[in-house]
């Protein structure tokens, strides 16, 4: 199977919704999502889908509209209909710009797509959402007990830097906050293409592209 990655839209929202519900105890409503969706200067969110056979070579970012705040208040008017998608939506992340901060808001990979490269793809299509808009450091905060998130993070040079003490409103638990280095130096971005070429390989190897 090939992943790869594109921008979220409106039509994504409730297959996004249905892994949601299956990663998260507290998931978001559509309504957050279509407002989120509505402001690309600061929010950027992403979907990785899977294809039986290579998929088509386009940019993530191809078709992020602009809105006008009356497109924003009836997008039902203007919002053109996306021809659904023959490829199946295998998990989403999402991004925010805060001056020059970009604050990871959500990864999900669907439970059955889990563990094969997914996560990190993802999270790769952050980063580079995150150096599209400017940020210079990543942020997140993730569930004490969420080990294998954490695990994800870490790969990718986020550190640990403080707790959200009782964070979580659905049972109380703290949250961890993790702050990457800047992103744009080159120790970072070294780093970087190292693990996307391990990446890549993996990926290469799944789809039966390399031995
Ligand atoms: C966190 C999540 C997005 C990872 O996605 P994934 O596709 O399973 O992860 P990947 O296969 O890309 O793994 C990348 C790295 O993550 C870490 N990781 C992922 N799953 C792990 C697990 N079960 N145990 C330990 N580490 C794990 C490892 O460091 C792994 O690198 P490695 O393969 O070199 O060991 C996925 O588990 C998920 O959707 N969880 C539910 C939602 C969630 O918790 N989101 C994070 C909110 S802060």
């Amino acid at each position: 199977m090939y992943y790869f990655l594109k921008a979220m839209h409106e039509d994504d929202i409730p297959r996004v919704q249905e892994i949601e519900r299956q990663s998260f105890s507290a998931p978001w409503s559509a309504n957050t999502y279509r407002r989120e969706l509505s402001s690309p200067a600061t929010s950027r969110y992403i979907v990785a889908r899977s294809s039986p056979s290579l998929p088509p070579d386009e940019p993530i970012m191809p078709y992020v509209p602009r809105r006008s705040l009356l497109q924003t208040l009836l997008p039902s008017v203007f919002t053109k209909p996306q021809p659904v998608s023959p490829f199946p939506l295998v998990g989403y992340a999402g991004l925010w710009l805060m001056v020059d901060e970009g604050h990871i808001t959500t990864i999900a990979v669907a439970p059955s797509q889990r563990s094969q490269g997914l996560g990190e793809l993802l999270l790769n299509g952050l980063i580079d959402q995150g150096l599209d808009m400017g940020a210079t450091r990543l942020t997140l905060e993730v569930r004490i007990s969420n080990e294998s998130a954490q695990k994800l993070y870490l790969k990718y040079g986020f550190e640990p830097s403080g707790t959200r003490v009782r964070y979580y409103t659905d049972n109380g638990e703290d949250a961890l906050i993790m702050w990457t280095d800047v992103i744009t130096e080159p120790s970072y971005q070294h780093r970087l293409s190292e693990l996307r070429e391990r990446l890549a390989l993996r990926l290469q190897r799944q789809a039966g592209m390399v031995e």
